[in-house]
Order: C-alpha cells, then structure tokens, then sequence
C-alpha cells in the first residue's frame, strides 16, 4: 500500500499518517530536546507513514525526572488498590474500543496481516490489562511464626510480617515484532503494582506505544506514571538501561543486547528481567494422529508473525517413518500462503525492516551454501518491501548456523531422528531454552518430553498459545524471569519484612 494510499484510508488511523509525533512526558506531548525525528515506514513499501522525535539521553533524563516525581508524590502508589485497579482496567476496555485503529496501525507499522493484529496482537493486550487489574488487590505480604524470639531476646514476643511494594521508577525496553503486545505485557504489571515507568519503544515500529499513551492517560493514569520516549537503542536505550534514577529495567530483544542492558545496570545495581531470543525445537512423532494437521501446527509454529518471533519453531525434528510426508505438507502449506503487505490481510506481510530482510536473507544463503536445500522458498516477493518467502530447508546439520542461531524469519530447518534419546540430546543442545514443542499422540511420551525439555515453555500437540496468567520466559541464555502470570508482579515489587517488639 502506497502512502498515497494510506491517505485514502477510511479508517481511523488516517488521522495518524503521515503524522508527527512527539514524546509523552509527565502527561505532556513534547519534542525531543535535540529537535531530532525519525523517519517510521511502511515496510509493504518502504514509504515513510510517520515522523517522530528521536530522544536521547537528555530526553531519557527529563522522563525518568517525572517519573521520580510521580513515583514519590503518590498519585499512583498511594491510589486505593481497587482504584487502580479500575485504572487498569480501563485501559484494557479501551484498547477494545480502539481495536479496529490499534490494529491497522500496527499492521500498517510492523507489515502484520491486519486480521492476525485484529485476533491476536489487540484482544491479548486487552486481556493482559484485564488479567493484570484483578491483581492490584492481591499484591499482599505474609506473617510467620518466628523462632528467634525464644533465645535471641528472651521474653521479648515480635508481630512480623511481609508487604510488597513497587520498585519505583522503572525503565522498560520493547522489540518491533508485537509492538502493542510487547508494550501491554510491560506497561500491565508495571502499572498494577503501582511503579512508574519509562517506555522505549523499538525505532522500528514506534507508532502503537505512542497511542497506547494516549489510551493510558484517557484511562486515568496520573501524569508522569507514565513516560513514553522513542528513540533509537544506542542511545536513548542505552541511556535508560544506564540511569541511576531508575531503579529497575525490563528488556525484551536480542540476546546480545540483553548482555549489555545487564552490564548497564550494574551502575546501580538496578534490578533486571530479561526476555531474550530463542532457537525453540518442535518434536513431531510418528505416532500422531493426523499428519496434515501436524504439519499445518508446525507450519504455524514457524510461520506465524513471519517467524518473528522469539519462540519460533525454527528447528523441525521429524521421526524418520514420517519425515518425507511432513516435510512434503509443510511444504504445501508454505506454497499455498499469499505474501502481501499487511493491510490486504495477506497470509504472510512483510518483514519489518531492510536490516531484517537483509540478515534473513542472509541466513538463507548461508544455509545454502553448507549445503541445505530449500524445499519451498528462499527467495524473496516482489521489487518493493521486505517479503521473504515461507522457507523450508532440508539437508542441514546441527552444526550449520541455520541450526544453531537465531534467523528471527520465515525459515524452518526440518531434520528426521530415529529415537527419543537422541532427538531430547539435540533439541536441548542450544544455548537458548524458550519454547519447545512435541507432537505425538502418546500421552507418556507428551509428558516425558515436557519434562526432559529444558524450556520455560513447552506446547504438546499445539504452538504459539499464550495466556495472560500463564508465565513466559526463559532458560538459559533466552532470559532472566517470566513475564506475566503473577509471577510477574514479584518482578515489579520489592518485599519489606517488618518486625514488631510486641
Ligand atoms: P535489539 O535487541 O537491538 O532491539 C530491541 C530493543 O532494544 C529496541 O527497542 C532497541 O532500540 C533496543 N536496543 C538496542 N540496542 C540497545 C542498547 N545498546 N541499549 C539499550 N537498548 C537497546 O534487536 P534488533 O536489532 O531490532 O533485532 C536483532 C535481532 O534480535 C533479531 O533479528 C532477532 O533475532 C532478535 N530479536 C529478538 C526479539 C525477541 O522477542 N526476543 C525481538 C526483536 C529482536
Ligand atoms: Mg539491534
């Protein structure tokens, strides 16, 4: 879609684009001190649909300032649990009053189907708020029966319990590839337990944070709770990672930058989480029942989000007895998807960036040149646009990067085993532990394999479901905690024991 085109829209987002947009701090929409912006573009196309401003450090500074200030003064922390909770709330009713524009802008912003953003992207930030307002009053401490006080001071009895209060200020850093998402899975804890917060959206897709501030403040969240400053991550990413004023950050995106957020944080010392890549095996069994339908699940487990996702089903290990007709299926599927920019609701829109398709394509020549063959795909659509095509390698080894690294694309490597033992060795042979998979109709088989994979999350005989009570994240290299689920409010609180000489 030309901008031209964008122009004609009737739709709400017309309004937005092009547009100038500017950074929200302490409730005020405000350039960027420097006066720089950044160009936002349509990746169908390549034209630019928005403008907005690129804050520094400076700008990093004057946020988390009235983050500070709204973290102390009160309005939010001290608000009556059930107050904010309603807050809360609200910002998810309005997510779903918004819904139709939330979900063109971000298709129009990250190249999704616009029918994928409006099932899955806009319902599921919604109920992340919905799910996270029920928790404002449950946030609750403990009292215990201590023994202490029988021969450390004896004859001395003590009241002694536990509270859990929020962080303070605290900076959070989200990826391009479910912008709204990514923003609703930070903004709903963090608001819940009553911190402040300093948002950095990704460069890449800026433009649904930016309304989601403005869903946020038509909600009833004070000013200054929260501050949203686009901008790029060498800069004003890296100056929020570092910040002495902030007291926590929370990161989702590469594995590689997720080290230096650590070394960034140890500054202050400031408490961090992690959400980082993934490399996640997908077991298919020859037992299953139905192989097309296996086949069209692993499809999906890859191809979804145009494989831009950390929890990607990149690595298809298929039994022997069946490999050649899952491989030949999957194949189907990917030849049979439409490519096209996001807003015809193609099967399948573009990749969100040049550097993206440029380091996708990349990974697909490398794994041609060790040797791999493309069953379907491997090149790229059209002459505008980053389009990729549904990708399926075969012939590849364990050693090849297409195994061992993150594509972050619309590439799955399909490989056969021939036992159990030996496909668990290779699927846990990674440094990153996300997500992992099993297909099978054998209930034990399910359930040995959930637990002998070293995964914060494993799907049997499904893919990609995620719920706002259930925790996600990783181990090893894929990250530090979970996200969502109450899990995540431990993140976004800290525990104060209070003893009391009765
Ligand atoms: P990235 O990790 O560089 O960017 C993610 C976020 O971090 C963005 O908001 C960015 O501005 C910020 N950032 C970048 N450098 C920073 C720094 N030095 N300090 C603080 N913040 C910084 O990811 P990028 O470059 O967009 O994509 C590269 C690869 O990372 C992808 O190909 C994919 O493999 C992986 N990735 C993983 C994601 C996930 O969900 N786990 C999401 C996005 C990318
Ligand atoms: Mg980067």
């Amino acid at each position: 879609m030309s901008l031209a085109e964008v122009k004609e829209l009737k739709s709400p987002v017309k309004k937005w684009v092009p547009a100038k947009k500017q950074l929200f701090i302490n409730g005020k929409w405000v350039d960027a001190k420097s006066g720089k912006t950044f160009d936002v573009e349509n990746p169908a196309t390549g034209d630019i649909v928005a403008q907005v401003a690129e804050g520094d450090k400076a700008d990093i500074d004057e946020a988390v300032k009235a983050a500070r200030k709204a973290f102390e003064s009160g309005p939010w922390k001290d608000m009556s649990a059930s107050e904010r909770g309603k807050i809360v709330w609200k910002i998810g009713d309005l997510i779903l009053k918004y819904a139709d524009e939330l979900a063109e802008l971000e298709s129009l912003d990250n190249g999704k189907p616009l029918a994928v953003a409006g099932a899955a992207d806009v319902p599921l930030s919604a109920d992340l708020f919905h799910y996270m307002a029920g928790w404002t009053t449950k946030i609750k401490g403990d009292t215990f029966p201590i023994s202490t006080d029988h021969f450390y001071t004896p004859g001395q009895k003590y009241l002694t319990y536990t509270q859990r209060e929020p962080i303070g200020v605290v900076g959070q850093i989200i990826p391009w590839n479910f912008p709204l998402l990514m923003a609703a899975w930070k903004l709903g804890p963090v608001l819940a337990a009553g911190n402040t917060v300093v948002l950095k959206p990704a460069e890449q897709t800026p433009l649904s944070a930016l309304r989601l501030a403005e869903i946020i403040q038509e909600a009833g969240v004070p000013d200054g709770v929260l501050n949203v400053i686009t901008g790029f991550g060498e800069t004003a990413g890296a100056s929020l990672a570092a910040h002495d004023g902030v007291d926590k950050v929370a990161f989702t995106g590469s594995t590689e930058v997720g080290k230096m957020i650590v070394q960034a944080a140890a500054g202050n010392l400031k408490r961090v989480t992690l959400e980082l890549g993934g490399k996640s095996p997908n077991i298919v069994y020859a037992d299953v029942h139905d192989v097309e339908a296996t086949a069209a699940g692993c499809a999906s487990a890859i191809f979804f989000n145009h494989g831009q996702c950390c929890c990607a089903g990149s690595r298809l290990y298929i039994e022997k007895p069946i490999f050649n007709d899952v491989v030949k299926a999957i194949s189907e599927v990917a030849k049979k998807m439409k490519v096209g920019p996001g807003l015809a609701s193609p099967d399948m829109g573009p990749l969100v960036s040049q550097e993206q398709f440029e380091k996708v394509k990349g990974y697909i020549k490398s794994g041609q040149d060790d040797g791999a063959k493309c069953e379907v795909g491997g090149g790229t659509v059209g002459d505008k646009g980053y389009f990729v095509e549904p990708t399926v390698l075969t012939n590849t080894n364990d050693k090849m990067k297409v195994i061992t690294e993150e594509i972050f694309g619309p590439v799955v490597a399909a490989e056969p085993f021939d036992n159990a033992e030996e496909v668990m060795a290779r699927s846990n042979n990674s440094s990153y532990g996300l997500a992992a998979a099993v297909w099978t109709s054998d209930l034990k088989k399910a359930i040995n394999t959930a637990d002998a994979f070293r995964a914060g999350t494993v799907w049997v005989n499904t893919y990609n479901i995620f719920d706002a009570a259930l925790p996600f994240g990783g181990y090893k290299q894929s990250g530090w905690g979970r996200e969502m689920g109450s899990e995540i409010l431990d993140a976004y609180t800290e525990t104060k024991s209070v003893v009391i000489a009765k």
